[in-house]
């Protein structure tokens, strides 16, 4: 391997904290940051490298923060800057990096430039913004994702004008054309890397460049929003002014929330040679089994395994010689990993979580893994739309209705993928509010709390916790796993992922069971001289028991 092309971050296992939902420390029933610097040690102790938090900055929270308010502050209910350095300072004590969320693909309408902007057409931070002036008509249509109409289009009566937000109405999306915007939030980047931090994941970085002057969507788009959102024609001009104004100065790893990202296009943003980030993840997984995906509704027939290992395979092949990738299969916007890709059924959960944490932890690439689940947190597959919070699921509903849709299918498929699966507080122990908070929690926590929990599984030397951890460490010891090339098997195995690592001359063979029944893979090795290193079960006799993951030395 060519030394030059080893980096910290690729080494990286990237451990996810949705911050209002991890440690509540003073019973108001929000996550703070007080109460992730109370569970460092617990963090430490996972063997992670980097830890990555959702947005904490100030905001009025339409979208849980992703609606910014001022780019320097803290979150009222998360605290204050000084809290923000302790707990930077007790992760790098402690070796962990520290990654936060950069949305500036819009700000919250309560941002001091939106406020300005819509005062007046000639307000000098008028073209921080977008706008469509009334007198030229009803703007072309365009898609919101949390719109209550879809229409990402808002009147604002002050000026007679239009403002585009793709999200919420109180999420307008920010101009780069505009020179001075640009250099904000260069400012913004430097800003925090002076403070130490190291690095950014990028929202919704693909979005950032408008089609202007706004048409109609061209036709070869067929309707795919997003799709288009994505190709705005000066994307690459911006990210590569941003990486040689601030991100080349520092020691730091960036990673693009990627919608609308494909094989044919993802190395320009993540080549080397391209100067702009350094990863990306896509969105091809997330978005497998949906029969609607702009109103998230799910096929019945659920999706397709073959398909979910083609996407793994050709995401992987597009980085073999340039770039890097990432992999996840979960995230704050996505339900909880056990509950889509495993089983969560009582006797399945804890062992298929254990397969998924084995595939995610060999696959090449950077690993971003969701907290929560490590315990193999589950959906909570709320049946009430009054018991969820978050702005997606709730506007969807109200859109639905309107058009008179199927609100049942809707709450089914939500079940399955609605945000807040995900959001639910963090399983701490057996006590109220699983340890979470001594308040009421912002969100429900999942009844299963009493088994499924920190302290349970700490108990427990083959939880899926304990499992995690000792996965982290043989790959760490094991760098086969990590730069080593892969190879796939068996594709059209309808039960079973199969896949080598090579590196040097080593050589792994990587078998999971994704189904509930034994299974065999056809993979032209002799595994009667393969050994067994390391897996879910004990040991590993030809054929795989349920569910089960086991790496062998080829
Ligand atoms: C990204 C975030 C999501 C947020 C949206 C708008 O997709 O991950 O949580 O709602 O952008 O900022
Ligand atoms: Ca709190």
């Amino acid at each position: 391997m060519n030394e030059s092309q080893r980096k910290w971050w690729k080494e990286a296992v990237v451990y996810q904290i949705y911050p209002r939902s991890f440690k509540d420390s003073n019973g108001d029933g929000i996550g703070d940051l007080r109460g992730i610097i109370e569970k460092l040690d617990y963090i430490k102790s996972l063997g992670v490298d980097v830890v990555w938090l959702n947005p904490i900055f100030a905001s009025p929270n339409d979208d849980n923060g992703y609606d910014i308010s001022d780019y320097r502050a803290i979150m009222d209910e998360f605290g204050t800057i000084a809290d923000f350095d302790e707990l930077l300072a007790g992760m790098h004590e402690r070796g962990i990096k520290l990654v936060l969320d950069l949305v500036v693909n819009h700000s919250s309408d309560e941002h001091r430039w939106f406020q300005e902007a819509r005062k007046s057409r000639d307000n000098p931070y008028r073209d921080y913004y977008h706008w469509w002036a009334a007198e030229d008509g009803t703007p072309p249509k365009r898609w919101s994702f949390f719109d209550e109409e879809a229409n990402a289009w808002r009147y604002d009566a002050p000026t007679d004008s239009y403002y585009l937000h793709y999200f919420s109405v109180k999420q307008p999306d920010l101009n780069w054309e505009n020179p001075k915007l640009r250099e904000e939030v260069y400012e913004i980047v430097k800003f925090w890397f002076d403070k130490g931090i190291d690095g950014f994941r990028m929202d919704v970085i693909t979005f950032i460049s408008k089609d202007l002057p706004f048409k109609d969507l061209p036709a070869k788009y067929n309707g795919n929003f997003v799709q288009y959102y994505a190709e705005g024609p000066r994307r690459h001009e911006y990210l590569q002014e941003m990486n040689r104004e601030v991100l080349s100065k520092y020691d730091i790893m960036t990673v693009a929330e990627g919608p609308g990202t494909t094989v044919e296009n993802v190395l320009d943003y993540v080549s080397e040679d391209r100067h702009e980030l350094n990863m990306s993840y896509h969105f091809d997984i997330s978005n497998l089994g949906h029969k609607d995906l702009a109103k998230k509704l799910m096929s019945p027939e659920g999706w397709d395994f073959l398909e979910f290992k083609e996407i793994f395979r050709k995401w992987d092949a597009c980085f073999a010689e340039k770039g890097w990738g990432t992999v996840y299969l979960g995230n704050h916007d996505f339900p909880r990993m056990v509950s889509r890709w495993g089983n969560d059924s009582e006797e399945f959960r804890e062992i298929s979580s254990k397969m998924l944490t084995t595939f995610l932890l060999t696959m090449r690439g950077t690993v971003y893994y969701y907290f929560g689940d490590e315990l193999g947190m589950t959906n909570i597959r709320f049946d009430k739309i009054e018991d969820y919070r978050d702005i997606m699921t709730i506007n969807l509903h109200k859109l639905i209705a309107s058009e008179g849709g199927d609100l049942d299918e809707f709450m089914e498929s939500q079940k399955l993928i609605g945000r807040d699966n995900g959001r639910t507080p963090f399983q701490w122990n057996d006590s109220e509010n699983a340890g979470f908070t001594s308040g009421a929690p912002w969100l429900k926590v999942n009844p299963n709390y009493q088994t499924v929990n920190v302290a349970a599984e700490e108990k427990n030397e083959n939880s899926p916790l304990n499992y995690f951890r000792k996965m982290i460490r043989f790959r760490r010891e094991n760098p086969v796993l990590i730069y080593g090339k892969s190879e796939f098997f068996d594709l059209q195995n309808k039960r079973v992922f199969a896949y080598t690592r090579e590196l040097d001359d080593k050589k792994f063979l990587i078998l999971l069971n994704f189904t509930d029944r034994a299974a065999t893979a056809n993979v032209g090795f002799d595994l009667a001289e393969a050994r067994y290193l390391f897996g879910n079960y004990d040991n590993f006799d030809g054929a795989l028991k349920p569910y089960q993951a086991a790496i062998l030395e080829l």
